[in-house]
């Protein structure tokens, strides 16, 4: 496998599920972009983020402990098509990207995305970042989005301002009033009873925290603990991976960065 790649596993069990599905969650890929169309000083600034970068993804990858080495020195586009040769290769159920998946809103960075990932041949389900908007036509669109699997459903939430909007917590509530098993996608991690401390140490600026946030925020982070039908949440932000529990038995997990060729591959299956 490419030694840009790295893979880590893990599986959901949930009673009922038939078969065996595999998703490729990828995250804060902060993609740098400029191509013909772009003016010279959209060159410029590509270039300016993509050796600022240079630099950051190593000095994160080093403060979680994570591999850095000459094979993750190379661009963001060149790593994001790393990733999509990868899962065309494997095709996995869907792609699902929580967040920071362009540096920022970017002509050539969308055009890139919209060129790129219907390409993969594999269906895909984004959520924008803090460093994006809440469209990026044709990727993401505003409000919840839904994927439905064979018994399950993933669910993709835009909480990127650390809050989610009124109209997306009803929506929320009534999906998960369905009862079928879902999985919920967003981009920054909830700081819930169960790992609050563990989140706190990231700072404030790293969480929606379930009692510090806005009314938005903590309804959101309430409904993750309390709504029986999500069974797992996968998010980002904070640029290393983690696995907690917002409440006993139910994790989020946080993909490191897409950036230094991270990809957290999720398995869900019955029993
Ligand atoms: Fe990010």
């Amino acid at each position: 496998m490419d030694p840009y790649l790295r893979i880590l596993d893990n599986e959901l069990i949930l009673p009922g599920v038939r078969g065996r599905h595999v998703f490729f969650h990828i995250s804060d890929t902060h993609i740098c972009s400029s191509d013909d169309l772009s003016t010279a000083e959209e060159r410029e600034n590509a270039a300016k983020w993509e050796s600022n970068w240079m630099r950051g993804k190593g000095s994160f990858a080093h403060s979680f402990g994570e591999p850095f080495t000459d094979a993750q020195r190379i661009t963001t586009v060149e790593g994001f098509g790393k990733i999509l040769a990868f899962a065309a290769e494997e095709k996995p159920e869907a792609l699902l990207l929580t967040g920071d998946n362009l540096e920022c809103m970017h002509p050539a960075g969308e055009r890139f995305l919209r060129r790129t990932l219907p390409s993969c041949g594999v269906p895909f389900l984004c959520v924008p970042g803090n460093h994006e908007s809440e469209t990026c036509a044709g990727i993401w669109e505003p409000g919840v989005r839904v994927m439905e699997s064979d018994g399950f459903r993933i669910v993709a939430v835009d909480d990127r301002r650390q809050t989610v909007s009124e109209e997306d917590l009803d929506r929320l509530e009534s999906l998960a009033a369905d009862g079928i098993p879902m999985i919920v996608l967003y981009h920054i991690p909830a700081a819930a009873s169960g790992n609050r401390e563990q989140m706190r140490r990231f700072g404030v600026y790293f969480s929606v925290d379930g009692e510090r946030a806005d009314e938005g925020g903590r309804r959101f982070v309430r409904f993750l603990e309390t709504a029986p039908a999500v069974k797992m949440t996968l998010c980002g932000h904070i640029h290393g991976y983690s696995d907690t529990e917002l409440v006993p038995g139910k994790r989020q997990i946080t993909a490191s960065q897409g950036m230094i060729g991270f990809i957290h591959r999720l398995t869900v299956r019955g029993e």
